[in-house]
């Protein structure tokens, strides 16, 4: 999928999005909770960058655990932002946030982030050469020995991707998913998202600049790794 049919897919999912996962809750949780211990030894006014941002579950999980970190928050969708925005003003942290309606590369200023978030988001650039620019720009807003935690589906081809896919539709169906959305996501994992090898997605996040890429999370097909910048 080209960048604004990805937008596109996401501006139509914004405003059911949230409902439509929330079953989900027990990985995101996990992941949410590892992610923690991953960025306890922060400074007390850590500046973070959250790309793909989203409804913001994963920003509004930090800002309550930190509550004197800032946070930028960038998204292309408008209606996906908006949805983080009414969250942060609702859980009273929208004054810590910086919210950016585009991609990174449009974000204004040169300000360094002491770590960033990219949940389910380098998964949809397909070219891999593109992929690690889209980490680069990461690796760019980031102080020396910055930190990024970044999540996509990925596993080895063949029977172990079989296998995994099984389960994770047996999953989302337990989880309430309908079975129209289901069809069209096994559609688009194979057309529109880049479901690669963890080796593959490790090379690429180190191409984009970050030292050797820490598998830190698996369930299902979601993993997510660590990388620092060179300190
Ligand atoms: C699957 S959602 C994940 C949202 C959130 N991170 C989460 O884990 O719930 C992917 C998000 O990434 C955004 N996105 C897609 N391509 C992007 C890109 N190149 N740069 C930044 N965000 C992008 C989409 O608009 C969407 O909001």
């Amino acid at each position: 999928m080209r960048a604004d049919e990805v937008k596109a897919v996401f501006d139509q999912q914004a405003a059911g999005y949230d409902t439509q996962w929330a079953r989900m809750s027990p990985i995101r949780n996990a992941l949410y909770f590892l992610l923690e211990s991953l960025f306890v030894d922060l400074p007390s006014t850590a500046k973070v960058l959250s790309v793909g941002v989203g409804t913001g579950t994963e920003l509004a999980h930090l800002a309550r655990r930190f509550p004197e970190w800032r946070f930028t928050a960038v998204d292309p969708s408008g209606p996906m932002l908006e949805v983080c925005r009414r969250r942060a003003a609702e859980e009273g942290f929208a004054a810590r946030c910086t919210f950016h309606e585009g991609y990174l590369d449009s974000l204004p200023g040169v300000e360094q982030h002491d770590a960033a978030t990219c949940f389910l988001v380098s998964q949809f650039i397909l070219d891999r050469a593109e992929r690690a620019a889209f980490f680069r720009s990461i690796a760019t807003r980031l102080v020396p020995g910055g930190m990024l935690t970044s999540s996509d589906l990925a596993t080895e081809p063949g029977t172990r991707y079989e296998t995994l896919l099984r389960a994770w539709m047996n999953m989302m169906s337990a989880g309430g998913v309908s079975p129209e959305m289901l069809d069209r996501l096994r559609k688009a994992y194979s057309t529109d998202v880049a479901v690669i090898s963890p080796t593959e997605v490790e090379s690429i996040i180190a191409a984009g600049g970050f030292e050797t890429p820490t598998q830190f999370f698996q369930t299902g097909l979601i993993r997510a790794w660590c990388a620092r910048t060179p300190g």
